[in-house]
């Protein structure tokens, strides 16, 4: 069976009253690579074009524990190119120890360079970005740009097409549609992606994004 498909959460839904019937769709399960997650699908035809650009080293941003910046670090060293991460303080925490577990372990332990930037959230375009992008250049190398989640990149939101094909499919096999969508926002573009997937069938104001930023105006930019 895919890994992928969509799981009934039988006791979630009992939990909530047994009205419903939720189901989760496994995207952590979505690869073999650095435990998937949505950033995998925003890098499906990036990448492409970043291999094609003939970059040599992939250059991003995100938060400390950012998994965007892990997924980034993962295809880097799949594909066998340079990967520099900036990672900005956009969550306010007390642990002594944040900027040395979790996603930013694993992106240096994958080989990605990583850049530590005392600034506060934001997912426009950053001047530490921009020098990081520079300081590749300055050094003879090929820098392939990716903006924060991806979300202001052309292709950063077509994954996401593609994962309403897969929900279509599924649905077909169950023999009935899920009434609602609904997705975790922050960036943007997996919920873009995701309403250009489904207004294919009509749907698109079925798909729920909840925003975890708690900045909604700058994603609904973005969608
Ligand atoms: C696990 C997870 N789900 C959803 C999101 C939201 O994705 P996006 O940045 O495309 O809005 C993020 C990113 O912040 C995330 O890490």
């Amino acid at each position: 069976m895919d890994p992928r498909r969509s799981r009934k959460l039988d006791r979630l839904s009992k939990h909530l009253g047994g009205k419903v019937e939720i189901y989760a769709k496994r995207e952590d399960c979505n690869s073999g690579l650095a435990f998937g997650g949505n950033k995998l699908r925003k890098l499906e035809y990036i990448i492409p074009d970043a291999i094609a650009s003939n970059a040599d080293t992939l250059v991003t941003i995100g938060g400390v524990q950012s998994n965007h910046t892990r997924m980034v670090a993962a295809v880097a060293a799949k594909i066998g190119m340079k990967c520099l991460l900036v990672q900005e303080s956009w969550v306010l925490h007390e642990d002594a120890v944040y900027d040395r577990v979790g996603n930013i372990l694993l992106s240096r332990i994958m080989g990605a360079e990583v850049r530590l930037v005392d600034e506060g959230f934001d997912i426009g375009i950053r001047r530490s970005w921009e020098q990081a992008l520079d300081e590749v250049k300055s050094r003879g190398g090929r820098p392939y740009a990716i903006p924060a989640g991806a979300s202001v990149h052309k292709y950063g939101g077509l994954g996401y097409v593609g994962l309403a094909e897969e929900v279509r499919a599924q649905e077909k096999q169950l023999g009935f549609a899920f009434d609602y969508i609904v997705v975790c926002t922050v960036t943007g573009s997996t919920h873009a992606g995701m309403l250009v997937g489904f207004a294919k069938d009509g749907r698109q104001r079925d798909v729920l994004g909840i925003d975890a930023s708690a900045t909604p105006p700058k994603p609904r930019r973005r969608c």
